[in-house]
């Protein structure tokens, strides 16, 4: 995948990446979920931390890292902002990093680290004083660093090839040039880039969705009941069509949100709306497929049931969908 310039589709060229676009890179995402859910996740987090250390890191943290997403010496990247306590709400995190001489030291704990096992870089975040969501910091912290250690995978109900680890972080010494952006900026950071996140998440519902219903399509021409194709039934038809509506309105809102982020415009409640709304009628769709398939569906011979696992995720990581209605809600208010 790095060959083909999809790990770094956001990275400039000097950098050694694609700098597609985010529209290209949404539309590169919905393809590679077409075939594999658990691909798109690790695509879309590699992109997202590849993103970030563009966009708040120094001359100096963009020539160190960048080249390796393009080069594929970095397999994938981690995005470490979760915790125990502290997921719908980063703010409430209680990983620290203290200021040693010329070290940060940084302990605590991270939950569902996404790419945590195959990540040569991770982004960090750890709390630099008490100020709320004012007090948190980002970091890098590459791989292998002492007192980093893996916990064990978690056994997820669906995208099953994608690693999901918690991480212990047991004073891990970083240089003082590790901090990604300002000291207190991290909040920010998080929200920064989960916004592009969230329009990697839509993108890969389309994919997925598509999958499910191209299934469920082929599978109605060709399962016979009542002596013809049960596509002729209308019970059928509808379904399908309640699909094929879904898709097209999420398309609209994901290209809508990635044309903003294209051009420069905030693209923040765009993200929310299409994340939002593409992770449930996403859902819908796959569900519509399963039930076409009808108890074959329920069964491992066909993958409309791995679609339907895969795509539950998209409802809850970044940013489950109340949270991407307070985004949204709070937007319009502003
Ligand atoms: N874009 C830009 N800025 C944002 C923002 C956004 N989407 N959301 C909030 N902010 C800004 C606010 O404008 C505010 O700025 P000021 O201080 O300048 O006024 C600041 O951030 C604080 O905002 P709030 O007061 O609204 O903060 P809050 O603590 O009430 O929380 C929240 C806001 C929207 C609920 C936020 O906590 C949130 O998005 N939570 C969800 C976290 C999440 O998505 N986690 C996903 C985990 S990572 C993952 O899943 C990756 C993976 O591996 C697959």
């Amino acid at each position: 995948m790095a060959e083909l310039g999809l790990m770094s589709m956001g990275v400039k060229e000097t950098y050694g990446g694609t700098d597609a676009g985010a529209l290209a890179f949404s539309l590169a995402l919905r393809e590679i979920a077409y075939g594999c859910a658990s691909t798109a996740v690790m695509m879309a987090v590699t992109n997202m931390v590849a993103e970030v250390i563009q966009y708040f890191g120094s001359e100096v943290q963009r020539e160190q890292h960048l080249p390796s997403f393009g080069s594929g010496h970095y397999r994938t990247a981690a995005f470490a902002l979760s915790e125990a306590s502290a997921g719908s709400d980063p703010a409430a995190m209680l990983s620290t990093a203290q200021k040693h001489h010329d070290r940060w030291l940084i302990s605590g704990s991270k939950q569902w680290i996404s790419n945590a096992a195959s990540a040569g870089v991770f982004v960090l975040w750890a709390r630099t004083s008490e100020q709320g969501n004012k007090g948190l910091s980002c970091f890098l912290l590459p791989a292998g660093t002492p007192g980093l250690s893996l916990g064990k995978p978690e056994d997820k109900m669906g995208l099953r090839a994608s690693d999901t680890l918690p991480l212990e972080l047991d004073g891990c010494e970083l240089p003082l040039d590790a901090l990604l952006g300002q000291e207190g900026q991290g909040f920010k950071i998080a929200m920064h880039a989960l916004n592009g996140g969230r329009i990697s998440i839509a993108s890969q519902c389309l994919g997925i969705a598509r999958a499910a219903f191209d299934e469920a399509k082929a599978y109605a021409k060709e399962r016979e009941q009542f002596s013809q194709a049960i596509a002729n039934f209308q019970a059928v038809q509808w379904m399908l069509a309640d699909c094929q509506t879904e898709l097209d309105a999420m398309e609209l809102l994901v290209n809508h949100a990635a044309a903003r982020k294209e051009q420069g415009i905030d693209y923040s409640q765009a993200a929310s709306m299409a994340k939002l709304y593409a992770s449930e009628a996403a859902w819908r769709i796959c569900n519509r497929a399963l039930q076409i398939h009808g108890g074959y569906g329920y069964t491992r011979e066909y993958p409309v049931e791995r679609h339907l696992r895969d795509v539950r995720a998209t409802q809850i990581y970044e940013g489950s969908s109340e949270i991407q209605r307070i985004v949204i809600g709070r937007s319009l208010l502003s």
